[in-house]
């Protein structure tokens, strides 16, 4: 973390390099040149830089080609587009072929150091793992490099050294908290505490002496002094995880310490200035909420100066095969299963899957199918038995459609699925398509007209039912 970060400035121009080089240099960057396309994607392949900032002009290689290769080969490191040909169009072209960002010459130089500052906290960010807990025991990185993940970890970037409330939003299993610690990792209060809440999981009467403390007779039970966790977090951050949960009362003692910057605890008259950094989340549609008056609308324009919406799984399968290989190994560390294996169809089976409880569900399926495999390659057949179970009801076979319905019904009054209508839809879907090709013996064609779907539906569908659709 500490260790100065490395730039490679890929640029033919004598008089730009000299200036970069020793403006980076005054910064504490540690600067490699090159002065030509070719050699500049061949030096940032094998070294291991932070950030590249190459120009767009270039002998060999041109700038935009650069990108595009080196982002192939390494999509998580950051490079910046100088250039002065351009229209902005270059630009915006060198961002979509994966370019972090780009400066148009002429630029002044405290733009190129944010631009550079924000790019090397990014890059740290997508290698360095994140710590998980108080003593840091486990460390784990966050995985994903869909593009939806990558502008994730560029906002990250953006925002982690400033000093704005961010609110992370996103379904359950997103990682929200996860993305909470990286971003107090990435800030200039990592050296000072880091206090997490679940705002949910804390009954209303306890949680505004746990957020603020009491004094001691403040109410019956209050036996001695209880320091609060703003004060804990005292020049440092605090995770109000769940905040959409918070009761109005509550939330009218929140918004006053954020405006006020100091607080009093339950009971008490002593005001304690307390400065504090606050990163919240929740999986709750605020927006809604505030409608209905269940969440003041002061609040959440007070923590929400940056926001953070974190990609639901199913809009990021890319990311899928990666996550499983980083649990896998987890989890086999852990188990003692010396590197796990998996068949290909069952990635892809995994791959189809909805997810609706996102990396969470994806990280205990990934458990659960490893214990089934018993150091054996998983399989599509594994996959499906640790699928099973950790759903609520599934459609067995013989089940007619009308029981499945009812029991889905009552597993959602329940409260254990949020997404009864998906299951029923696929299992409905399910039923006719795995008929349909048992019919048409295997024949893909035949069992798309029957069905009146075109045959890369059908295929879509076998895939996502683990029907194995490679028999023909
Ligand atoms: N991108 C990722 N890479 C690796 N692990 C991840 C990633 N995202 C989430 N996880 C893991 O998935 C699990 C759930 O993440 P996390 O607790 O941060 O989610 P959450 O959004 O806070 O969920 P909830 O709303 O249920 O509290 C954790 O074990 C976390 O480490
Ligand atoms: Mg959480």
């Amino acid at each position: 973390m500490n260790q100065s970060p490395k730039i490679l400035l890929v640029e033919d121009d004598a008089a730009i390099v000299t200036t970069l080089r020793r403006v980076l240099a005054d910064e504490g960057y540690e600067v490699a040149i090159e002065k030509n396309g070719d050699a500049g994607l061949a030096r940032a392949k094998d070294d291991s830089f932070d950030v590249v900032i190459t120009d767009l002009k270039l002998p060999g290689l041109n700038g935009l080609e650069l990108v595009r290769e080196l982002h192939a080969i390494r999509p998580r490191l950051p490079i910046l587009m100088m250039t002065a040909h351009g229209t902005t169009e270059t630009a915006i072209e060198a961002t979509q072929s994966g370019a972090y960002d780009y400066l148009l010459k002429p630029f002044e130089m405290p733009e190129l150091l944010k631009l550079v500052e924000q790019a090397v906290a990014a890059s740290r960010l997508m290698t360095e793992p994140v710590q998980l807990g108080d003593a840091g025991k486990s460390r784990l990185a966050i995985v994903g490099n869909s593009r939806a993940m990558q502008s994730i970890y560029k906002e990250i970037g953006r925002i982690a050294a400033k000093p704005v409330t961010v609110m992370i939003r996103g379904e359950t299993g997103t990682g929200k908290e996860l993305i909470a610690r990286a971003i107090y990792q990435h800030s200039d209060r990592v050296n000072a505490p880091f206090v997490a809440i679940n705002c949910a999981a804390i009954p209303e009467t306890l949680l505004e002496s746990e957020l603020f403390g009491h004094e001691r007779g403040a109410f019956t039970g209050a036996e001695s002094r209880r320091i609060g966790r703003f004060e804990q977090a005292d020049h440092g951050t605090i995770f109000l995880d769940e905040i959409g949960d918070m009761t109005p009362g509550t939330q009218v003692k929140l918004m006053r310490v954020l405006q006020e910057k100091n607080l009093q605890r339950l009971g008490g008259k002593e005001t304690i200035p307390v400065d504090v950094r606050v990163i919240a989340a929740t999986h709750r549609d605020l927006e809604a909420a505030i409608q209905k008056n269940q969440f003041r609308e002061d609040l959440y324009y007070r923590i929400s100066v940056a926001v953070l919406n974190l990609p639901p799984l199913r809009e990021r399968k890319e990311d899928i095969p990666e996550l499983i290989r980083f649990f896998l190994q987890k989890y086999g560390a852990e188990f003692g299963v010396e590197n796990p294996a998996i068949h290909p169809d069952a990635v892809e089976f995994l791959q189809a899957q909805p997810w609706p409880g996102n990396v969470r569900e994806l990280e205990n399926v990934t458990r659960k199918m490893l214990l089934a495999a018993q150091s054996y390659t998983i399989s599509v057949e594994h996959v499906r038995s640790a699928l099973a179970k950790t759903g609520p009801p599934t459609a067995d076979t013989g089940k007619t459609l009308q029981a499945f319905a009812e029991e889905l019904i009552a597993a959602a009054q329940r409260g254990e699925l949020a997404d009864a209508h998906a299951r029923m839809h696929e299992t409905a879907e399910r039923a006719i398509i795995s008929r349909a090709i048992e019919l048409a013996q295997g024949n893909q064609a035949r069992a798309a007209r029957w069905l009146g779907i075109s045959r890369l539906t059908l295929r879509e569908k076998l895939i996502q039912f683990g029907l194995h659709p490679n028999q023909e």
